[in-house]
């Protein structure tokens, strides 16, 4: 199924866009904050992918005596996330493959779980939300962040160019439309006090053209777009940094739910 064997299996030049499109940057401090790690606090992000973010907790926690447990569907991510938290003597951070999105730790055993941009290609999602209950504690709090595919800006190309190229690339997931869906998933998987809020960063220097392009590689493989009209619009969008007409918003959904105690 391509919406997961495309992370099971990546090639190299995207593993790098990857490793450079999922540095930790100041302005996702709004995540840590929102996970209010204390002493003690055992968190589980889930499709940690490059990890950076996992890092960024876990050094954080470090002076908490608080951990992180980070898992991935990609067996090279954890691999290099492993070396580089060796490398970086981070020892309160644990990698681990999960094949089948289930979670390697007991039941009622972190205080918070985060997922970040993930939720959009798992196979079935209240399988997914129900691992996640099984594994906080009461009281414990879940954060899941994630885009919607269908609430995105992209200039030059205006709605409808933007709409169709998205949809092109619409089996690259299993759920494009996803950030809606959180927080009534949530609330229909037995979490209670479900927030929802929105945060909206304008890229007007070409710094999310790595995402289009992810999805430009898609639509080839699908198909679903003639060759020479994807390439068109890529160079639409260079050109369109240079000349200052580059506008690219990608709101992201950031949505917390309470296991009731
Ligand atoms: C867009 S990346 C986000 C990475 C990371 N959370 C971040 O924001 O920096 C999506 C990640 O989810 C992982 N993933 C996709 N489906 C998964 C599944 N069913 N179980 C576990 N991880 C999965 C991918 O391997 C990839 O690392």
């Amino acid at each position: 199924v391509f919406f997961s064997d495309h992370w099971r299996n990546i090639e190299p030049e995207r593993l790098s866009r990857y490793e450079e499109i999922f540095q930790f940057r100041p302005d996702q401090e709004p995540i840590l904050d929102g996970l209010e790690l204390f002493s003690g606090c055992h968190v589980l992000d889930f499709g940690c992918g490059p990890g950076f973010l996992a890092e960024e907790i876990a050094e954080r926690l470090t002076a908490l005596q608080g951990s992180v447990t980070a898992v991935d569907l990609n067996k090279e991510f954890i691999a290099r996330a492993t070396q580089r938290a060796a490398d970086l003597k981070l020892e309160n951070i644990h990698y681990q493959h999960t094949a089948d999105g289930m979670v390697p730790l007991p039941d009622n055993s972190v205080d918070r779980v985060l997922c970040k941009n993930v939720l959009e290609y798992v196979p079935q999602l209240q399988t997914q939300l129900a691992e996640y209950l099984r594994v906080i504690k009461p009281g414990g709090r879940v954060l899941i962040i994630d885009s919607d595919w269908g609430f995105v800006l992209v200039e030059p190309w205006g709605k409808s160019v933007t709409d169709a190229f998205f949809d092109a690339a619409g089996a690259a997931f299993k759920e494009p439309m996803i950030g809606r869906r959180l927080s009534g998933a949530l609330a229909e998987s037995g979490f209670t006090d479900v927030r929802v809020s929105i945060s909206a960063g304008a890229d007007l220097t070409g710094r999310g053209i790595g995402v289009l392009k992810n999805m430009a590689s898609y639509i080839l493989q699908f198909g679903t777009m003639p060759e020479d009209r994807v390439t068109a619009l890529l160079s639409d969008l260079e050109a369109a940094v240079a000349d200052g007409q580059y506008l690219f918003v990608l709101p992201q959904f950031y949505v917390s739910a309470i296991k009731a105690r």
